[in-house]
C-alpha cells in the first residue's frame, strides 16, 4: 500500500514525538483529549478571572492591569494560564483535524464527527475575539472596530454597529453584552457542540493521560511565569492605535481588512467552512458491508456490545424464542466495518466445528472468522523455516504480506481488534511457532480500539481472553505503522530468537 506524502510525513513527526514522550504520553496521539484539558484550564482560569475583572468600559482596563501587575503572582499567573491554552487549543484542534484528515478519519460512516467538529473550530475563534474585546485596550479596540465592520457588511446589521463605535459611543450595555457572550453564552455553545461531537462514538475519554496533563500544565504555568500575557494602553475610540501585538491565532482575519472588503473575507470564510464540511464527501470513502449478526450463534452476552468502538451495536430484547433474555442488533448507519464485534465474540473460536464451516454471533461479510481461520492454516502450511511465525495484521497499519518469506507468513485483518484470541491459540497449536500480532501504533488505532482491545485481551483484563493454555512466551504484539517496517523486521528477528531459544529448552527437557 501507498502511502501519501502528507501521511507519511505525519507519521515521521508522531515517531519524533514518540521518542521524546513514548507512545503513552505522545500529544500527537491525544490531541482531541488534550483539546479538551486545555479547555477545562480556560474555563477554571476564566472563572478565577471573572471575580476581580470590571466589567465596565470605565473599569475593565485597569481591573486587568491590576491583576496582571498588583497580583501578578495568582491572577496574573491566571491571566497568562488562560491566554497561552486559549493559543495552544487553536494549535491541538488543528493538529487533530489534520491529523484526522491525513488518516483519511473523516469520511465514510466518520462524516458525524468531522462535520459536527468544524463549528468547534470557530466557535473556539470567536470565543477567543470576544475575550480580546474584555481587556478594552488598545487592541480591544482595534478588534471592536474590525468586528464592527464585519458585522455591518451583512445585510442584517447594515451599518448600525460601525455608527456606534466609529462614532465613540460603545456603550456599557454592549460591553456587558460581549461580556455575557465570553463568559456565559459562547462556553456553553462549545460544550453541547463539543457533546454533539463525541456523541456517536462509544467509550469516548476526555481526559489525556495524566502525565501528559501534568507536563502541558506545567508548561503553561513555566511560560505564564516567564513571558507574563499583558495589555495595550487604555482604549481610546478618538485616536488610531499606533502599535499593535496581534495574537495571529485569534486576530488573523482582522489584517486583512486593510486588503480586502469585509464582503470578500465573509465569502471566503463562508466557502471555507463549506468546503471543509462536504470533505466526507468530495473525497468519499465506500467502507466495507457492516457486522451481520447470526441469532443461531448469539446468546446475547454483549461483548461486542461493549467492544464496539461507534456504538453501533445495541442490545435488544430477544426475537427468535431462543432461551436467552437479549440479542444484539447492529446499525448499518454507524458501523464502520472493523470487524471488532467478530474478535469479541465468544463464538468466534476457531476450535468449534473444526471440520466443517465455522459460524460466529456476528461477522464480517468480507472476512468471515471462518475465512480467517483457513487463511491462518494456509499461513502455517506455507511455511518451511525452523521457526515459523504467524503474523497477524490489518489494513491500516503495515500490509504484513510485505513481510512474506519462508519463515514468516502474514495473515491480513481489517483491525487487530477483529483476531479472536483462541485464533491465536489454534495457530500455535497448528503448527505455528510464534504468533506476532501488528496493527496500527500503539494508541494510533484506526478503528479507535482494535490495538487497545486486542492487548487487554491477551492480558487477561478484558472479555474474550486469551486462555492460560496459550503460551504467551510465543505471543509478541507489535504495533507500527505503514513506515515501520524495519523496526518490526527487527522485532520479527529477536522473537524468533527468543522462540529458537524457548524451542531449544524445550527439547532439552524432553530429552532428560
Ligand atoms: C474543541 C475542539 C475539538 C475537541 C475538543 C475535539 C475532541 C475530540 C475527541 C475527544 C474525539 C474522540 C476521540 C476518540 O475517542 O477516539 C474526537 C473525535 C473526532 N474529531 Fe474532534 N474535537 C474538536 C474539534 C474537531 C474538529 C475541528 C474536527 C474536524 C473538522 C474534528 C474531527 C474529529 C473526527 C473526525 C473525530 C472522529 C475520530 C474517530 O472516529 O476515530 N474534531 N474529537
Amino acid at each position: 500500500m501507498l502511502v501519501n506524502p502528507v501521511k507519511r510525513a505525519y507519521l515521521e513527526l508522531e515517531s519524533w514525538f514518540n521518542l521524546s514522550f513514548g507512545t503513552e504520553w505522545n500529544p500527537l496521539y491525544h490531541l482531541g483529549t488534550l483539546s479538551f484539558f486545555l479547555f477545562w484550564v480556560i474555563l477554571v482560569t476564566g472563572i478565577y478571572l471573572f471575580i476581580p475583572f470590571h466589567g465596565s468600559l470605565d473599569g475593565a482596563h485597569a481591573s486587568v492591569e491590576w491583576m496582571t501587575h498588583e497580583q501578578w503572582y495568582i491572577a496574573g499567573v491566571m491571566r497568562s494560564l488562560h491566554r497561552y491554552a486559549s493559543d495552544a487549543v487553536v494549535i491541538t484542534v488543528l493538529l487533530h483535524m489534520f491529523k484526522e484528515f491525513a488518516s483519511g478519519r473523516y469520511r465514510g460512516f466518520r462524516w458525524f464527527s468531522w462535520v459536527t467538529g468544524v463549528p468547534n473550530l470557530w466557535m473556539i475563534i470567536t470565543l477567543g475575539i470576544s475575550g480580546y474585546w474584555l481587556v478594552w485596550d488598545e487592541l480591544a479596540q482595534y478588534v471592536a472596530i474590525g468586528s464592527a465592520r464585519l458585522m455591518d457588511a451583512l445585510p442584517l446589521l447594515s451599518g448600525s454597529m460601525t455608527r456606534n463605535f466609529v462614532s465613540g459611543q460603545m456603550t456599557d450595555r454592549f460591553f456587558i453584552l460581549i461580556e455575557f457572550l465570553h463568559l456565559l453564552g459562547q462556553p456553553l455553545l462549545l460544550v453541547f457542540m463539543l457533546w454533539i461531537h463525541v456523541k456517536r462514538l462509544s467509550n469516548v475519554n476526555i481526559n489525556p493521560p495524566r502525565g501528559l496533563a501534568m507536563g502541558t500544565f506545567f508548561a503553561l504555568c513555566t511560560l505564564s511565569l516567564i513571558k507574563p500575557a499583558v495589555s495595550h494602553a487604555p482604549a481610546d475610540l478618538t485616536s488610531v492605535p499606533q502599535v499593535l501585538h496581534i495574537d495571529w491565532f485569534y486576530l488573523n482575519v482582522y489584517p486583512l481588512l486593510e486588503y480586502w472588503p469585509e464582503i470578500n473575507i465573509w465569502i471566503f470564510t463562508t466557502i471555507f467552512s463549506v468546503f471543509l464540511m462536504a470533505m466526507p464527501w468530495l473525497l468519499p470513502k465506500k467502507d466495507g458491508p457492516v457486522a451481520v449478526v447470526d441469532l443461531d450463534h448469539c446468546n446475547g452476552c454483549g461483548i461486542c456490545f461493549e467492544d464496539c468502538p461507534f456504538d453501533a451495536i445495541s442490545m435488544q430484547a430477544r426475537s427468535d424464542g431462543a432461551k436467552y433474555e437479549y440479542e444484539v442488533a447492529v446499525d448499518p448507519a454507524l458501523c464502520g466495518a472493523c470487524g471488532i464485534c467478530a474478535g469479541s465474540c465468544p463464538s468466534s473460536n476457531p476450535f468449534r466445528s473444526s471440520s466443517s464451516e465455522l459460524k460466529t454471533g456476528i461477522d464480517m461479510p468480507q472476512l468471515p472468522v471462518d475465512e480467517m481461520r483457513s487463511e491462518t492454516r494456509q499461513a502455517i502450511d506455507a511455511m518451511s523455516g525452523n521457526i515459523n511465525i504467524v503474523v497477524f495484521g490489518c489494513e491500516h497499519g503495515l500490509n504484513v504480506n510485505r513481510l512474506d518469506s519462508a519463515d514468516t507468513k502474514g495473515v491480513k485483518l481489517i483491525c487487530s481488534g477483529m483476531l479472536p484470541p483462541t485464533l491465536v491459540e489454534f495457530a500455535l497449536k497448528h503448527g505455528a511457532d510464534g504468533v506476532m500480532v501488528t496493527g496500527c501504533r500503539h494508541n494510533d488505532c484506526y478503528f479507535r480500539f482494535g490495538n487497545r482491545w486486542t492487548k487487554l485481551r491477551f492480558d487477561g483484563q478484558r472479555k474474550p481472553a486469551l486462555r492460560g493454555r496459550a503460551d504467551k512466551n510465543r505471543i509478541r504484539i507489535h504495533g507500527g505503522a505503514e513506515t515501520d517496517k524495519n523496526e518490526i523486521e527487527a522485532d520479527i528477528t529477536a522473537f524468533r530468537e527468543e522462540l529458537s531459544r524457548i524451542k531449544q529448552l524445550e527439547a532439552e527437557a524432553v530429552e532428560a
